[in-house]
């Protein structure tokens, strides 16, 4: 697992270079997908398990900001069986490391007898996803060998952030100078993911205090919530610690009270737009004697006597920050589960690939 987290600037170089042309504006010219399908759909769907389902809970965000349509996110267990309203108008996106996913590959079956289009973002070539959409977006992570999945979530995330701007470029929602600007800054993730992961020894130190815990919380609002999600499945997989993710917002309606004297919570605070909100929320766990974790974008300006451990991210716009944290949060599972010895490549009772329901 260190090694695949380790490996995340170079499965990142190869997923996004490839796909943004001299002007720097995405390009699918090498993935056959064709623009139309962005221009004849009304909505989105993004249906997938587990980590998957969390880089879908991140695009939702992106595309729903761009592009001013609705995007559902469901997980693929739940969706087959909802009999859900799906027409030849959606656009379904199923995303999947192994592409082999017996949920998200029945969901992506489900889709098509509706006449959605079917566009997947797959790992694993000529898998079975892979084989039965209409679309394929490759993530170029190489193979992921370890349970806990790393370098294929933030290459299914480059990948999602790719196509918001690419649909937003063809929608008009953005200027071609607009979308190269974005372009440009989006490139710069890769740099802050190779930055981040020489906090190794300070995730190291704060890994080797939670080892301690049975209980933890991940809060955060927007964006960050989508990624205490992932946060939350990462640590609780491998290192077996009862662990659940909040919208910080929903903090007073009940979780709260499951806040005592050194729970540690880990706070991303890294949205501006929500900062002093978030910060709210830290001073309320804290005030009921939380050990807070506080990641932020850059280092703003923090009353000190409201965290224990501090991670300043490299400071990047909102939106593109997911990426850094993404890693310092597997950081963090990778570093509590070493310390409480276990097996961190093969946890147990989970598969790497779950081919059957
Ligand atoms: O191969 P897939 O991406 O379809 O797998 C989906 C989930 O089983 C997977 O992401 C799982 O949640 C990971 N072990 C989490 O790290």
């Amino acid at each position: 697992m260190l090694k695949e987290i380790h490996e995340q600037p170079d499965a990142l170089r190869s997923t996004i270079m490839p796909r943004i042309n001299n002007e720097n504006l995405p390009d699918f010219t090498m993935d056959h997908i064709p623009n139309h399908i962005f221009k004849s759909i009304n909505r989105v769907v993004i249906t997938a398990c587990g980590t998957a389902m969390h880089a879908g809970m991140v695009g939702r965000v992106m595309i729903e900001r761009l592009l001013r349509i609705p995007v559902a996110v469901e997980i693929a267990s739940e969706f087959r069986y909802q009999d859900p309203v799906l027409d030849e108008n959606t656009l379904v996106i199923t995303i999947s490391q192994s592409g082999e996913t017996a949920d998200t590959l029945a969901a992506l079956r489900l889709a098509k007898e509706n006449n959605a289009t079917v566009l997947s973002i797959v790992n694993v070539k000529g898998s079975s996803i892979a084989r039965e959409s209409d679309y394929v977006l490759y993530t170029q992570a190489g193979p992921e060998i370890a349970v806990a999945s790393t370098k294929a979530y933030t290459a299914q995330l480059s990948c999602l952030y790719l196509i918001a701007y690419q649909f937003a470029l063809t929608r008009g929602l953005l200027s071609v100078k607009e979308c190269g600007d974005r372009i440009l800054k989006f490139q710069k993730v890769i740099q802050a993911v190779e930055e981040v992961l020489s906090f190794d020894r300070y995730m190291d130190k704060i890994g080797m205090d939670l080892a301690k815990t049975e209980d933890l919380f991940f809060i955060g609002r927007g964006l960050d919530y989508a990624l205490s999600c992932e946060g939350s499945i990462k640590l609780k997989e491998i290192s077996y610690i009862h662990s659940e993710a909040y919208a910080a917002g929903e903090l007073k309606h009940g979780t709260l009270s499951l806040i005592v004297e050194d729970t540690p919570v880990v706070a991303l605070a890294t949205q501006q737009k929500v900062f002093s909100k978030m910060i709210s929320n830290v001073r309320e766990v804290r005030a009921r004697g939380a050990k807070v974790i506080l990641i932020t974008n850059g280092n703003p300006t923090v009353d000190q006597s409201i965290y224990d451990y501090h991670i300043a991210l490299p400071q990047l716009e909102d939106e593109l920050v997911v990426f850094s944290a993404a890693v310092i949060l597997q950081l963090l599972a990778y570093y509590t589960s070493l310390y409480r010895g276990l097996n961190i490549d093969q946890p147990r009772n989970l598969a790497k690939s779950v081919t059957v329901e």
